[in-house]
């Protein structure tokens, strides 16, 4: 297949919601549409909004997208808009659900695409062991290029696919992590009602983020950037080698000592200043 010129993927709208991929129609939906609506052969629910998708175009604009992994499908909506837009050599997908979701299985099926995508059903985020597997497996020894984390937005969940996958990145790949402010967001459902059912109790996702930075500044060569906005957070891989695997905070300093782990043991006498204490839950 020829392969778009990096920096021309227009995104094809039909609506404000609505992109028509020659046929292929992805409708971008939120809450609590987006768990009301079915996908079907030629319309697909995608789980963003239009300012994530053009933040994700920005950030990707010189990128090289041969090997994608999409860490939750759900509906399906982002298999699809990945393949359409970025036109992968191998797009690799992972869900923790079992539930077969037809119109995708129908989609990557297609004679023109069955050997390029690949949707893992049953999977854990946090199994470092079965992404490990599926990575050699289906990438061999060829390095990823962009990797997408929509799944949990649970912390430890979100931090053990990093550990897994961001070694894995080439360097100048891009790893995104969406809806990291949940714990934040000013709106009542997320401060009165503390997310609900599914984030009560939770520990904010932006412990990774701040893990994050310290690790910017403590090991650049394997992190040479982290931006973010108010939804998604954007990092940018670093030249040095790196195992899968590896612990963040065995790289993570502040004056010297290294950064205690989230949830250690603190002294009584130690006084913690931001960045490097666990935000209550
Ligand atoms: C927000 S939806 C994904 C939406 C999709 N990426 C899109 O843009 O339309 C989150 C998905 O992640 C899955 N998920 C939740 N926890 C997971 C875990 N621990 N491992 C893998 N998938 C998980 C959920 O079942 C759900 O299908």
């Amino acid at each position: 297949m020829a392969r778009l010129p990096i920096r021309n993927r227009p995104i094809p709208w039909i609506s404000e919601t609505l992109i028509d991929f020659s046929g292929v129609q992805v409708e971008l939906c939120v809450p609590p549409a987006l768990y009301e609506r079915q996908s079907t052969d030629k319309y697909f629910i995608l789980g963003k909004s239009a300012s994530m998708i053009e933040a994700m175009m920005e950030n990707t604009e010189t990128l090289e997208t041969r090997n994608i992994v999409d860490v939750g499908v759900y509906k399906g909506g982002s298999v699809v808009f990945l393949n359409e837009v970025f036109h992968p050599d191998k797009l690799v997908a992972i869900e923790r659900n079992t539930a077969d979701i037809p119109a995708l299985t129908h989609y990557c099926d297609d004679a023109t695409r069955n050997d390029r995508l690949r949707v893992f059903l049953g999977v854990d985020q946090a199994d470092q062991a079965a992404l490990g597997r599926i990575c050699r497996h289906e990438f061999r020894d060829q390095p990823l290029d962009l990797v997408i984390d929509d799944a949990s937005h649970f912390l430890e969940e979100t931090r053990a696919t990093f550990r897994a996958l961001f070694p894995r990145l080439r360097p100048g790949g891009m790893y995104i992590i969406e809806d990291w402010a949940w714990a934040h967001w000013p709106e009542d459902y997320w401060q009165k009602e503390r997310g609900g059912d599914y984030f009560r109790g939770k520990l904010p996702l932006s412990n990774l983020l701040v893990e994050l930075m310290l690790l910017c500044a403590g090991a650049p060569q394997f992190l040479r950037k982290v931006t973010f906005n108010s939804v998604v957070i954007y990092v940018e891989r670093g030249p040095g080698a790196l195992d899968p695997g590896f612990e963040l905070s065995t790289h993570c300093f502040n004056r010297g000592d290294l950064v205690p782990k989230i949830g250690a043991a603190i002294s009584p006498s130690t006084v913690y200043s931001s960045p490097t204490f666990v935000f209550r839950g």
